[in-house]
């Protein structure tokens, strides 16, 4: 294979739409982003036009194929990585979509999932899908859109119509409807799926009322799944990866082995710990999730899923107005008075783990005549670090050990907030010097699939450490701090 080769990544994420064609040793040779207009029809739902990602992530990927063969590189293979739980359905015989995509941060189905904990079936869900009952994961979203829409439930159970998450969607696009598959990291956050079985569960779709023939064919998140087709980019380019956003920048920070553990902060916050061959079921109200499968056999990983991280500080910038743009907020964090007990708890859509509290709302709490713009920035990017800490102490409570933690995602440039993380967390933080962890793991596993790299193990070769952040505050100010953390959570839980 000559050293000209280049994988492509695309990244279908929450807000934008991005591709990056990469070397084999992990460098970014072309990088194209597309950001895109986040639908709110009405207070809770949260929704995307699927032919506004579709058209983005074909401009961007155009884009960064075009540029790294302008490099002298040749596309060897793709892969596809995206916001994950985000539900489609399409007519099967056009590709045509049938409802707009039900975004993962939308809680329009919190009282079916309040009914079915009532109703003590929790329990189930937790044994076989190693997830909580939440609006957030696809099922509920699915049976919404085949019961709101007239007719989709009859055509969905004649086979006509196709479920997906993006990454199933966007496959199917790029075949031109030649290939319906979902990975095995996607279909474990459906809540339809048995980790352990590594299949479709038939008590869990008859608990969410799902058809069978809606579903797509579980695949392994290296392999070939067919060919990108000649309109696409001009070429049949072999799309050989899949995976859930979280899962590929677990495999970009090379968590492999059991114990290691990254967290990303993009509009979320999500920590990934790596569990090895076995799922470890939360007692704790964190999920056990598919990491990655390969050659039918999977790995799991314990996650807290964390709703607002960057949208927090999105909402400074757009609801607030207190910075025009977000890099802004780093500098006026720094004129905060440390000690003004200002809290913000980012409940905008209600709270994940380890709380599981669709109705929870945001709340800013400890405000005085001295609080500003300033100490609210600080509390905003102070929220981030408190939630990582509340999921490491689930972590902690479920038997983890964890030595470090590996950060990743857009906030990480932020050296004050990584700081305030290591200190709040009194664990080590380690940022890589790779910041596109999340593209590289979808393009790693894509060069997995397609023969490039022999095993799952060479990944851990390309990573490297940027900077470390080691603990520095004083124990008893730190007890002080997340028990006035506490305090607020509470309230905004009320
Ligand atoms: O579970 C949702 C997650 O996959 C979204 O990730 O990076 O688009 O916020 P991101």
């Amino acid at each position: 294979m000559s050293d000209r080769t280049a994988i492509l990544a695309i990244d279908q994420g929450t807000t934008s739409s991005r591709a990056i064609a990469f070397t084999r040793e992990g460098m970014a040779l072309a990088v194209a982003q597309e950001e895109f207009a986040q639908n709110y029809p009405r207070p809770g739902w949260v929704e995307h036009d699927p032919e506004v990602i579709w058209a983005t992530v074909l401009s961007t990927a155009r884009k960064a194929v075009s540029a790294a063969q302008d490099l002298g590189y040749a596309i060897a293979c793709l892969g596809v990585t995206n916001q994950r739980e985000t539900t489609l359905v399409w007519d099967r015989a056009t590709g045509r979509p049938i409802h707009n995509a039900i975004v993962w941060q939308d809680r329009r189905t919190a009282k079916t999932t309040a009914r079915l904990e009532a109703q003590g079936h929790g329990a189930m869900v937790l044994e076989k899908a190693g997830l909580v009952l939440d609006p957030y994961f696809s099922a509920t979203k699915l049976a919404f859109i085949l019961d709101t829409v007239p007719g989709a439930r009859e055509r969905a159970e004649r086979g006509e119509l196709c479920f997906g998450t993006v990454e199933s969607f966007l496959i199917f696009r790029l075949t031109a409807g030649r290939v319906h598959v979902s990975d095995a990291t996607n279909a474990s956050r459906t809540s339809l799926y048995d980790l352990v079985a590594q299949d479709w569960d038939d008590d869990l779709l008859a608990l969410f009322d799902i058809p069978r023939e809606v579903l797509p064919r579980i695949v392994d998140c290296a392999e070939r799944y067919g060919d990108t087709d000649p309109s696409v980019f001009g070429e049949a380019i072999p799309i050989t990866g899949a995976a859930g956003d979280q899962q590929a920048a677990a495999i970009g920070q090379a968590c492999l082995e059991p114990g290691e553990m990254k967290s990303t902060y993009g509009t979320g916050a999500f920590m990934l710990l790596n569990t090895g061959p076995a799922p470890v079921i939360s007692r704790n109200r964190l999920l056990a999730t598919t990491a990655w499968r390969l050659n039918g056999t999977s790995s799991f990983a314990l996650e807290g899923s964390v709703l607002s991280a960057g949208a927090t500080v999105q909402w400074l910038r757009d609801g607030l107005g207190i910075i025009s743009r977000s890099s802004e907020v780093e500098a006026l964090a720094r004129d905060a008075d440390p000690d003004s007990g200002v809290y913000l708890v980012p409940a905008f859509t209600g709270l994940g783990a380890p709380h599981w509290d669709a109705d929870a709302r945001g709340l800013l709490s400890g405000l005085t005549r001295g609080a500003g713009r300033a100490e609210i920035a600080r509390a905003a990017l102070d929220s981030v670090a408190y939630q990582t800490r509340d999921l490491l102490d689930a972590m902690a409570a479920d038997g983890a050990d964890v030595a470090r933690l590996k950060v990743d995602g857009g906030m990480v440039v932020n050296d004050a907030l990584m700081q305030r993380l290591a200190d709040l967390c009194d664990s080590e933080v380690i940022r890589p010097r790779n910041a596109e962890t999340t593209a590289w793991g979808a393009a790693f596993l894509a060069g997995l699939g397609a023969g490039l790299f022999s095993a799952i193990s060479d990944a851990a070769a390309l990573w490297q450490a940027d900077r470390s952040f080691t603990p520095a505050m004083e124990a008893g100010h730190r007890e002080t701090l997340i028990a006035g953390w506490r305090a607020a959570v509470k309230r905004a839980r009320m």
